[in-house]
C-alpha cells in the first residue's frame, strides 16, 4: 500500500497528495546533562522520540523518517525496534553536524524527495498526539498554503521562536529569541516547532536558507518569510492545549511533562472505571492495561506491559513490571516482574514476585515471600516466610511458614516438584531435584533430601532428647536455674496437693 501510494503522479486533490514526517532528534540536547541521547529519556515508559514517532505514526504518512546524529547508535537501535513493534517502516537520516533545524530538514529532503505534503516534528515533544498532527494537515490542504504552522499563545515565551503577524493578521515570519527586537520580544505566541509544508516549495526553499542570523545556524523557520515574499499562503494553526506543544530540554522539563502525562492517563483510566484513591502517587506507564472496577490504592507503579484484571486491587504500595494481574486478585506491598497472577488470588503483602512466577486460581502468596521461575497451582498457598525457586507446586497445597526451595548447589539450578493436597510441614528445606507427591506429608523442620511417595509423611530431623537438670548442673545460680528451680518446687507442691 505505500508504494502504491507514493507511485502516484504528483496530486493535484487536495486529500490524496503523498505525505510525509521528519522527525528532527540530531540534537544533543546538552541541558540534559546526559550520557544517554536526550530523545532516549523516558517518560510513562517510553523514549521521548517513542512518544513522537507513534504520534507521527498514527497520522498514517506515506513515509515516516527521523534526522538522527548525537547518540545515533542508540538512537538507531530504539527506532528499528519500534519499526517492529509498530509494523511500518521508519527511515533514518543521519545528520553529521548539526548546523540548524533548516540543515537538518535539507539532509532529510535530501535523501527523499517526494511530492506532496512534508510535516516536520520533533523527537523531543512527547505529548504531541496524532489528532494534532492530522487536525495540522487537514488544516494545511484546506488552505492551499505553502506552509501552516502550529502555533500557541503562551504565558512565558522566552527561549521560544515568535509568530510575526501584519496589520491583517497574518503571519509574515518567524523570529527567534536571539534575534527578536526588544518589542518582538513580547510577542505571546510561539512557534512549536511543528509545521506542514508544500514539498516542492520546501525543496527550493530550504536551498535558499543563510546562516545569517546570530546563532550562524540554517534556521528552518526562515522558511515562512521566503514563502511570504513569494506571495505564497502561510497559515497558522493554534494548538489549544499547550502541554501537546511542550518541549522537554533538560530534566525539569522531563519532569513536568511525565507527571502531565501520567495525570492524562489516570483520568483517562478513571473514566473508563478505575478507581484510583490518589492520584498523586499512582504512576502508570503507556502499555498497561486495566479492566474495569480495579482499585490503585496509594503509591502504586504499574509499567509497561501490565495488565489487571476485572475488579482486581492493587496496593498500597506496589510495583509491577510486565505482571498480568487476574480478575479480582489482591496484590498488596509487593514488587512483582514477568509474573502471572490468576483470578481470586491473593499476594502479599510484602512479596517478591520474579520472572516466571505463576500463581494459580485462588492461590497465595503470602507475606515476605519470594518466588521465582515457579508454578503455584490453583488454590495452593505459600503464607509466610519462604522462598520458592525453579518449582512446580501442584493444586491445593500448603507449603509452611519459613521454607526454602533449594534450587541451587552452587553450580546449578535443579528444580522440586510437590505434588497437589500436599501438606508440607514450617521450616522445611527441599534440597533440589526432589519431589513431594500428591497427599504427601512432610515434618516441621525437615531437610527433605529424597522424593516423598503419595500420601507418605516424611520426617527428615533429629530425634529429640531432654537432658534433666542440666542448668542447675552447669549454670547453677543464674536467673534460668531459680525460675527453673521455683517452677520445679510448684510442681512438687501440686503433685503432693492433688494427693
Ligand atoms: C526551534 C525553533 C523555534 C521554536 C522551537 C520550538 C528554529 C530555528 N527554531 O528552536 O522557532 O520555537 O524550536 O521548540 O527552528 N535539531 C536537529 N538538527 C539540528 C538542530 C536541531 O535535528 O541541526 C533538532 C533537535 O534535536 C530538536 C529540534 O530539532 O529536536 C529543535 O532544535 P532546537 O535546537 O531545540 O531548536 P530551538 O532553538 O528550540
Ligand atoms: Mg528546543
Amino acid at each position: 500500500m505505500l508504494e502504491g501510494v507514493s507511485a502516484q503522479p504528483p496530486s493535484d486533490g487536495m486529500s490524496s497528495d503523498p505525505v510525509s514526517v521528519l522527525v528532527l532528534a540530531a540534537g544533543e540536547g546538552t541541558r540534559m546533562k546526559s550520557a544517554t541521547p536526550k530523545v532516549l529519556h523516558r517518560i510513562a515508559g517510553r523514549p521521548l522520540l517513542e512518544h513522537s514517532v507513534r504520534a507521527a505514526a498514527g497520522a498514517e504518512p506515506d513515509e515516516l523518517s527521523v534526522v538522527i546524529g548525537h547518540g545515533r547508535q542508540a538512537v538507531d537501535e530504539h527506532l528499528a525496534a519500534l519499526q517492529d513493534g509498530l509494523g511500518r517502516r521508519i527511515e533514518t537520516v543521519v545528520q553529521q553536524e548539526q548546523l540548524g533545524t533548516g540543515h537538518a530538514v535539507r539532509c532529510g529532503r535530501e535523501q527523499r524527495e517526494s511530492a506532496g505534503t512534508v510535516l516536520v516534528t520533533y523527537g523531543d515533544i512527547p505529548l504531541l498526539d496524532s489528532a494534532t498532527m492530522r487536525a495540522l494537515l487537514r488544516e494545511h490542504r484546506r488552505s492551499g498554503n505553502a506552509v501552516t504552522l502550529l502555533t500557541a499563545v503562551v504565558e512565558h515565551p522566552a527561549g521560544y521562536g515568535r509568530i510575526v503577524r501584519d496589520a491583517a493578521g497574518e503571519v509574515t515570519s518567524i523570529v527567534e529569541q536571539k534575534d527578536a527586537t526588544p518589542e518582538q520580544a513580547t510577542i505571546d505566541e510561539i512557534n512549536s516547532g511543528v509545521y506542514a509544508f508544500d514539498a516542492r516549495f520546501l525543496d527550493t526553499a530550504l536551498r535558499r536558507l543563510s546562516t545569517d542570523n546570530s546563532q550562524g545556524e540554517l534556521y528552518l523557520t526562515d522558511v515562512v518569510a521566503i514563502a511570504r515574499g513569494e506571495g505564497l499562503g502561510v497559515g497558522a494553526l493554534v494548538c489549544s492545549d499547550n502541554w501537546l506543544v511542550e518541549g522537554v530540554n533538560d530534566r525539569v522539563q522531563l519532569a513536568s511533562v511525565g507527571a502531565e502525562l501520567n495525570r492524562r492517563m489516570l483520568l483517562h483510566w478513571m473514566r473508563e472505571g478505575v478507581t484510583i484513591t490518589d492520584p498523586s502517587s499512582v504512576w502508570l506507564d503507556c502499555d498497561v492495561r486495566l479492566g474495569r472496577d480495579v482499585v490503585l490504592e496509594p503509591n502504586v507503579r504499574l509499567r509497561a506491559g501490565t495488565t489487571v484484571g476485572e475488579g482486581a486491587s492493587i496496593g498500597p504500595e506496589t510495583t509491577l513490571t510486565a505482571c498480568s494481574i487476574g480478575a479480582g486478585a489482591e496484590v498488596v506491598s509487593t514488587h512483582g516482574e514477568h509474573a502471572e497472577v490468576a483470578a481470586g488470588a491473593s499476594v502479599g503483602p510484602f512479596a517478591y514476585l520474579r520472572s516466571g512466577t505463576r500463581l494459580g486460581e485462588d492461590g497465595k502468596v503470602g507475606t515476605f515471600v519470594e518466588v521465582k521461575n515457579a508454578d503455584i497451582g490453583a488454590g495452593t498457598k505459600v503464607p509466610h516466610l519462604s522462598y520458592v525457586g525453579d518449582a512446580t507446586v501442584g493444586t491445593n497445597s500448603n507449603i509452611g511458614a519459613a521454607t526454602v526451595f533449594v534450587n541451587y548447589d552452587g553450580v546449578a539450578k535443579h528444580h522440586t516438584v510437590i505434588g497437589s493436597h500436599a501438606r508440607t510441614g514450617a521450616d522445611n528445606m527441599f534440597v533440589a531435584p526432589v519431589r513431594v507427591d500428591d497427599g504427601a506429608y512432610t515434618a516441621a523442620g525437615s531437610v527433605i533430601t529424597d522424593d516423598v511417595p503419595p500420601g507418605a509423611m516424611a520426617v527428615a530431623r533429629g530425634k529429640q532428647r531432654n537432658i534433666e537438670g542440666w542448668v542447675a548442673k552447669r549454670r547453677p545460680g543464674t536467673a534460668a536455674d531459680e525460675a527453673a528451680q521455683r517452677a520445679l518446687a510448684d510442681r512438687e507442691n501440686s503433685t503432693e496437693n492433688d494427693e
